[in-house]
């Protein structure tokens, strides 16, 4: 199967492979959304079929809902859910600290709850998602619909307040109109090339109101699981790194 795949899918297949035998029996486990976790889905419907794997999904998307609808995966809320053992997920881009930015596929509000509601966070990403500072990928900000502009203004105010320059505020468009993310809301992409602080950042942007929340990802991420397109892939863990 593997030897059909693209060099970026190989690593995707291979680190989502390796994430999926962190999941035991009895776990509930947040599943992540993109085409990393896509990966994900598979290989835990995989184990359940042939090791009789026995674990209930948290989704985070309605994408992953239907995927592992699918796959016949026992799904529960988040509710029901209460605290969650794993949650397993990709990245847009990931630095040394393990900060992230997420919410490419418009799903990072789910995402995030999900994850903060998890024992243990873990990303499965390929090499590309590596940088040394935050910002080169467009952060995403979930806004609601009513006075999205006047909190597109105060965005930008907040901006130039913490001294970015050059920065470009897009609102996310889906065949000519706003893409509206799975709780009704609307995306601006903050393209802002490097990102000094993401910790004051985030939360500067949730302090605006009509923000919802932000891509950032900080201090919730305990390991990356990096794929590399010979099929293999390496895990680190928070705990090894020196900040
Ligand atoms: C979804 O909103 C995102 O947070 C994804 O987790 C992120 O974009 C990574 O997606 P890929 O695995 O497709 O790169």
């Amino acid at each position: 199967m593997i030897t059909d795949l693209s060099p970026s899918d190989c690593s995707k297949y291979a680190s989502a492979l390796q994430a999926s035998k962190l999941v035991e029996n009895g776990m509930k486990v947040g599943l992540g959304t993109g085409s990393t976790a896509f990966w994900l889905v598979r290989h835990l419907a995989d184990r359940m079929r042939n090791e009789s794997l026995n674990f209930v999904g948290v989704p985070t998307s309605i994408r992953t809902r239907d995927q592992a609808h699918r796959e016949g995966i026992r799904l529960i809320s988040m509710d029901d859910a209460g605290r969650l053992d794993i949650t397993i997920d990709g990245a847009d881009e990931f630095d040394q600290s393990m900060n992230l930015i997420k919410g490419g596929g418009g799903a990072h509000l789910q995402e995030k709850i999900v994850a903060f509601g998890s024992d243990i966070m873990v990303v499965i990403a390929d090499e590309s998602k590596k940088v040394n500072k935050l910002g080169r990928f467009p952060l995403p900000v979930e806004v609601v619909q009513f006075g999205s502009i006047s909190s597109q203004m105060k965005i930008e105010e907040m901006l130039f307040s913490q001294k970015y320059k050059d920065f470009n505020i897009k609102m996310r468009m889906n065949n000519k109109k706003p893409f509206i993310t799975d709780e009704g809301n609307y995306i601006f992409d903050l393209e802002l090339n490097e990102i000094a602080d993401p910790r004051k950042l985030c939360s500067e942007l949730n302090a605006i109101p009509g923000v919802v929340e932000n891509g950032l990802f900080v201090d919730v991420c305990s390991a990356i699981i990096m794929g590399y397109s010979d099929g293999t892939a390496k895990i680190s863990w928070k705990k090894d790194i020196k900040n």
